[in-house]
Protein backbone atom coordinates (compact mmCIF):
# COMPACT_ATOMS: atom_id res chain seq x y z
CA UNK A 1 0.00 0.00 0.00
CA UNK A 2 1.51 3.41 -0.73
CA UNK A 3 0.09 7.18 -0.27
CA UNK A 4 0.10 9.57 -2.92
CA UNK A 5 -1.25 12.77 -3.87
CA UNK A 6 -4.38 12.33 -5.72
CA UNK A 7 -4.79 13.19 -9.51
CA UNK A 8 -7.85 13.74 -11.69
CA UNK A 9 -8.33 9.91 -12.74
CA UNK A 10 -8.16 9.11 -9.21
CA UNK A 11 -11.77 11.20 -8.57
CA UNK A 12 -14.23 8.00 -9.86
CA UNK A 13 -12.61 5.87 -7.47
CA UNK A 14 -12.54 8.08 -4.62
CA UNK A 15 -16.38 8.91 -5.73
CA UNK A 16 -16.77 4.76 -4.91
CA UNK A 17 -14.54 4.60 -1.68
CA UNK A 18 -16.63 7.83 -0.80
CA UNK A 19 -20.04 6.28 -1.09
CA UNK A 20 -19.27 2.81 0.40
CA UNK A 21 -17.83 3.72 3.28
CA UNK A 22 -20.43 6.20 4.38
CA UNK A 23 -23.05 3.31 3.88
CA UNK A 24 -20.91 0.76 6.27
CA UNK A 25 -20.16 3.29 8.40
CA UNK A 26 -22.94 5.72 8.67
CA UNK A 27 -25.88 2.69 8.82
CA UNK A 28 -27.97 3.05 11.35
CA UNK A 29 -27.12 6.89 12.05
CA UNK A 30 -28.36 8.30 9.19
CA UNK A 31 -31.36 6.81 7.12
CA UNK A 32 -31.42 4.14 4.97
CA UNK A 33 -33.13 5.97 2.32
CA UNK A 34 -30.36 8.72 2.32
CA UNK A 35 -27.55 5.99 2.35
CA UNK A 36 -29.24 4.52 -0.81
CA UNK A 37 -29.44 8.06 -2.60
CA UNK A 38 -25.66 8.92 -2.70
CA UNK A 39 -24.04 8.58 -5.77
CA UNK A 40 -20.54 8.04 -6.23
CA UNK A 41 -20.65 9.98 -10.19
CA UNK A 42 -21.84 12.90 -7.70
CA UNK A 43 -19.17 12.90 -4.50
CA UNK A 44 -16.56 12.42 -7.17
CA UNK A 45 -17.26 15.70 -9.27
CA UNK A 46 -17.04 17.41 -5.94
CA UNK A 47 -13.53 15.79 -5.39
CA UNK A 48 -12.74 16.96 -8.81
CA UNK A 49 -13.89 20.55 -8.09
CA UNK A 50 -11.45 20.33 -5.02
CA UNK A 51 -8.39 19.23 -7.20
CA UNK A 52 -9.21 21.38 -9.92
CA UNK A 53 -9.27 24.70 -7.02
CA UNK A 54 -5.71 23.93 -7.14
CA UNK A 55 -5.03 25.35 -3.60
CA UNK A 56 -1.57 25.01 -2.45
CA UNK A 57 -2.37 25.00 1.16
CA UNK A 58 -5.06 21.96 1.17
CA UNK A 59 -4.39 18.27 -0.24
CA UNK A 60 -6.46 14.58 -1.49
CA UNK A 61 -4.42 11.69 -0.57
CA UNK A 62 -4.97 8.46 -2.13
CA UNK A 63 -4.10 5.16 0.08
CA UNK A 64 -3.48 2.55 -3.21
CA UNK A 65 -3.29 -1.10 -2.91
CA UNK A 66 -1.19 -3.00 -5.26
CA UNK A 67 -4.11 -5.05 -6.05
CA UNK A 68 -7.01 -3.08 -5.29
CA UNK A 69 -6.08 0.02 -6.38
CA UNK A 70 -7.11 3.38 -4.28
CA UNK A 71 -8.64 1.80 -1.24
CA UNK A 72 -8.89 5.25 0.58
CA UNK A 73 -8.43 8.70 0.83
CA UNK A 74 -7.87 12.11 2.74
CA UNK A 75 -8.84 15.88 2.86
CA UNK A 76 -7.15 18.26 4.30
CA UNK A 77 -5.90 22.22 4.25
CA UNK A 78 -6.83 25.48 6.54
CA UNK A 79 -9.16 25.40 9.45
CA UNK A 80 -12.51 26.84 7.81
CA UNK A 81 -14.04 28.46 10.95
CA UNK A 82 -11.43 30.36 12.17
CA UNK A 83 -10.53 28.65 15.28
CA UNK A 84 -7.68 30.68 17.01
CA UNK A 85 -5.85 27.98 18.26
CA UNK A 86 -6.17 24.69 15.69
CA UNK A 87 -5.24 26.15 12.13
CA UNK A 88 -5.08 22.96 10.03
CA UNK A 89 -8.16 20.70 9.38
CA UNK A 90 -8.89 16.90 7.97
CA UNK A 91 -11.96 17.31 5.94
CA UNK A 92 -12.38 13.82 5.03
CA UNK A 93 -11.21 10.75 5.93
CA UNK A 94 -12.40 7.01 4.49
CA UNK A 95 -10.82 3.71 4.35
CA UNK A 96 -12.84 1.27 2.36
CA UNK A 97 -14.50 -1.23 4.86
CA UNK A 98 -12.65 -4.76 3.48
CA UNK A 99 -9.16 -2.58 4.18
CA UNK A 100 -10.08 -1.33 7.40
CA UNK A 101 -7.90 -1.94 10.43
CA UNK A 102 -4.93 -2.50 8.48
CA UNK A 103 -2.96 1.13 9.28
CA UNK A 104 -4.49 2.47 6.11
CA UNK A 105 -6.05 5.57 8.01
CA UNK A 106 -2.80 5.37 10.40
CA UNK A 107 -0.71 5.90 6.91
CA UNK A 108 -3.21 8.81 5.70
CA UNK A 109 -3.70 10.96 8.56
CA UNK A 110 0.43 10.47 8.58
CA UNK A 111 0.95 12.27 5.54
CA UNK A 112 -2.09 14.52 6.14
CA UNK A 113 -0.93 15.89 9.02
CA UNK A 114 2.78 15.91 7.83
CA UNK A 115 1.71 18.02 4.24
CA UNK A 116 -0.20 20.44 6.78
CA UNK A 117 2.81 20.94 8.86
CA UNK A 118 4.70 21.46 5.60
CA UNK A 119 2.28 24.33 4.23
CA UNK A 120 2.27 26.22 7.71
CA UNK A 121 0.06 24.46 10.27
CA UNK A 122 1.10 23.44 13.18
CA UNK A 123 -1.86 22.18 14.65
CA UNK A 124 -5.12 20.65 13.19
CA UNK A 125 -8.87 19.35 14.19
CA UNK A 126 -11.59 17.39 12.99
CA UNK A 127 -15.27 16.59 13.09
CA UNK A 128 -16.54 12.70 13.54
CA UNK A 129 -20.39 11.97 14.79
CA UNK A 130 -20.29 11.81 18.18
CA UNK A 131 -21.93 8.21 17.65
CA UNK A 132 -19.33 6.71 15.25
CA UNK A 133 -17.33 4.94 18.14
CA UNK A 134 -15.01 2.93 15.76
CA UNK A 135 -13.34 6.52 14.12
CA UNK A 136 -13.48 8.55 17.82
CA UNK A 137 -11.42 5.24 18.56
CA UNK A 138 -9.38 5.89 15.96
CA UNK A 139 -8.83 9.16 16.23
CA UNK A 140 -8.13 8.93 20.54
CA UNK A 141 -5.39 6.16 20.02
CA UNK A 142 -3.46 9.09 17.71
CA UNK A 143 -3.68 11.47 20.61
CA UNK A 144 -6.75 13.66 19.50
CA UNK A 145 -8.22 15.70 22.08
CA UNK A 146 -12.16 16.35 22.51
CA UNK A 147 -12.48 19.84 21.69
CA UNK A 148 -16.45 20.58 21.52
CA UNK A 149 -19.51 19.42 20.33
CA UNK A 150 -22.21 21.24 17.73
CA UNK A 151 -25.63 19.78 16.17
CA UNK A 152 -25.66 18.38 12.53
CA UNK A 153 -28.18 17.37 10.12
CA UNK A 154 -27.48 15.03 7.66
CA UNK A 155 -30.65 13.49 5.53
CA UNK A 156 -33.06 14.66 8.11
CA UNK A 157 -31.53 13.18 10.92
CA UNK A 158 -30.70 15.77 13.99
CA UNK A 159 -27.24 14.50 15.15
CA UNK A 160 -23.80 15.64 17.09
CA UNK A 161 -20.32 16.33 15.91
CA UNK A 162 -17.27 15.96 17.51
CA UNK A 163 -14.65 18.33 17.01
CA UNK A 164 -10.74 16.69 17.65
CA UNK A 165 -7.82 18.64 18.21
CA UNK A 166 -4.33 18.34 17.87
CA UNK A 167 -2.38 21.03 19.55
CA UNK A 168 0.92 19.90 18.19
CA UNK A 169 1.08 17.63 15.01
CA UNK A 170 4.00 16.32 15.51
CA UNK A 171 2.75 13.94 18.40
CA UNK A 172 1.10 11.41 15.32
C1 LIG B 1 -11.71 5.60 10.84
C2 LIG B 1 -10.80 5.02 9.74
C3 LIG B 1 -10.35 6.15 8.80
C4 LIG B 1 -9.56 4.41 10.42
O1 LIG B 1 -8.74 3.83 9.42
P1 LIG B 1 -8.20 2.33 9.58
O2 LIG B 1 -7.26 2.06 8.47
O3 LIG B 1 -9.36 1.41 9.72
O4 LIG B 1 -7.45 2.42 10.99
P2 LIG B 1 -5.97 1.89 11.39
O5 LIG B 1 -5.83 0.45 11.03
O6 LIG B 1 -4.94 2.83 10.84
O7 LIG B 1 -6.08 2.03 12.98
C5 LIG B 1 -5.07 2.62 13.81
C6 LIG B 1 -5.49 2.44 15.24
O8 LIG B 1 -6.69 3.17 15.52
C7 LIG B 1 -7.52 2.41 16.41
N1 LIG B 1 -8.73 1.96 15.70
C8 LIG B 1 -8.96 1.96 14.37
N2 LIG B 1 -10.18 1.47 14.08
C9 LIG B 1 -10.73 1.13 15.26
C10 LIG B 1 -11.96 0.55 15.62
N3 LIG B 1 -12.87 0.21 14.69
N4 LIG B 1 -12.21 0.33 16.93
C11 LIG B 1 -11.30 0.65 17.88
N5 LIG B 1 -10.09 1.21 17.59
C12 LIG B 1 -9.82 1.45 16.30
C13 LIG B 1 -6.71 1.19 16.82
O9 LIG B 1 -5.96 1.53 17.96
C14 LIG B 1 -5.81 1.01 15.62
O10 LIG B 1 -4.62 0.33 15.92
P3 LIG B 1 -4.62 -1.30 16.00
O11 LIG B 1 -5.38 -1.81 14.79
O12 LIG B 1 -3.15 -1.62 15.97
O13 LIG B 1 -5.32 -1.62 17.27
C15 LIG B 1 -11.51 3.92 8.92
O14 LIG B 1 -11.82 2.83 9.75
C16 LIG B 1 -12.77 4.40 8.23
O15 LIG B 1 -12.72 4.88 7.09
N6 LIG B 1 -13.93 4.25 8.90
C17 LIG B 1 -15.23 4.52 8.32
C18 LIG B 1 -15.39 5.97 7.87
C19 LIG B 1 -15.17 6.96 8.96
O16 LIG B 1 -15.74 6.83 10.04
N7 LIG B 1 -14.33 7.94 8.66
C20 LIG B 1 -14.09 9.04 9.57
C21 LIG B 1 -15.13 10.06 9.40
S1 LIG B 1 -14.85 11.49 10.43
Amino acid sequence: MKIRAAAPADTEAIGRVHVETWRSAYRGLVSDAYLAGLSPAERAARWRTFLAERDPARVLLVAEDDVDGVIGFAAAGPERSGDPTYRGEIYAIYVTPSHQRRACGRELMWAATRRLAAVGFPSMLLWVLDANAPARAFYERLGGVVLRRQPIEIGGAQLTEVAYGWSDLTVL
